[in-house]
Order: C-alpha cells, then sequence, then structure tokens
C-alpha cells in the first residue's frame, strides 16, 4: 500500500474541500491500494498540538493570502498562511516535500497564486500546479493524476 500525504491550510474552506475531494476521487481510482493521510496546519494549531518532522513524502496545498499590493512592487507581504511555511521548514520536512500546489484568485492578477510561487524558491521543491478558488471537477483530474505520478500510482 502507497500512502499519499497532503499537509494544507485553508482559511475560509476552499483549500480543505479541495483536498478533500481530490482525495475522493483518488480513493475511488486506487481503492485499498492507497491510504491518504491528510495534515490540516489550522487544526493542529487550533488544537495547540505542535510540529512533527514528516515521515514520508508528501504534497503541499497552499491558497494565496497577501496584503494589499499588485505582486510586482509591492504587495507581497503574505498573511494568514505562514504556519504552513513555518511546518514546511520544522526538522527539514522540506525535504519530503515533493511539491506545492497554489490556490487563489486569478482577479489578484499578478499576485495571483504567488505564495506558492515564493515557497517553491525558498524550500526548492517545484509548484505542481493551482486551481482557483475551491477547484472545478476537471483541476481535480489534472493535479490527481500529476500526484499518481508523483507517487507512482
Ligand atoms: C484578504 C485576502 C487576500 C487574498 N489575496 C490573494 C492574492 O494575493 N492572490 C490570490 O491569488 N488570491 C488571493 N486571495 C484569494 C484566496 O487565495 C482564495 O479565496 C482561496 O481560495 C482561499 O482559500 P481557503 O478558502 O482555503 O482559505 C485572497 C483572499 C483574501 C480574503
Amino acid at each position: 500500500m502507497i500512502t499519499l500525504r497532503f499537509v494544507y491550510i485553508s482559511l475560509s474552506g476552499n483549500t480543505a474541500s479541495f483536498v478533500r475531494r481530490m482525495s475522493q476521487y483518488l480513493e475511488e481510482r486506487h481503492g485499498d491500494a492507497i491510504a491518504i493521510e491528510t495534515v490540516d496546519i489550522k487544526e493542529l494549531i487550533r488544537e495547540d498540538h505542535s510540529f512533527y518532522a514528516m515521515q514520508g513524502d508528501f504534497v503541499a496545498f497552499l491558497p494565496t493570502y497577501l496584503e494589499g499590493g499588485n505582486g510586482i512592487d509591492n504587495g507581497d507581504q503574505e498573511i494568514l498562511t505562514n504556519p504552513l511555511g513555518d511546518f514546511i521548514a520544522f526538522e527539514d520536512n522540506f525535504k519530503n516535500c515533493l511539491g506545492i500546489v497554489g490556490s487563489g484568485n486569478r482577479n489578484f492578477n499578478n499576485q495571483y497564486c504567488l505564495t506558492a510561487k515564493q515557497y517553491s524558491q525558498r524550500f526548492g521543491f517545484p509548484v505542481l500546479d493551482d486551481f482557483e478558488m475551491r477547484g472545478m471537477t476537471d483541476d481535480i483530474k489534472r493535479i490527481a493524476e500529476k500526484i499518481e505520478k508523483l507517487y507512482k500510482i
């Protein structure tokens, strides 16, 4: 059995919904051949659990929350999502990160999914893909396919 690990943060529920729906899709396709473990960073903090070292490869999911600006010469100040970065930095967790999926809203133009790109530069893993808001069925299928390739399933 192959264990897929998804680490995410979600403030208004869109990313959580995407990860849940994509996990269901993968479980329907692979049944008992896979097990999915999710780490909800907001929940981890709310319940006052401490961060820990991941015991295997994972994919990160990160929505974008930036303070104002245009993403070119200002407005790239990350707000609210920083705990995901802290978790990825904790105990070298970034070494187990296969890549990051950004989410956001295209109305933010140059700032669209900017934080995922910044994490990719900071930690040295790839941006695997992106989706808007809760993500559409096509996004789920496309990103699930990339995850299948990463885990060779
Ligand atoms: C205060 C605020 C700032 C945001 N800034 C950006 C941004 O800079 N770029 C972007 O692509 N989306 C931005 N968004 C859109 C969110 O990333 C988008 O709604 C996302 O789906 C939220 O995910 P969540 O529901 O999992 O928290 C912003 C949303 C809010 C409320």
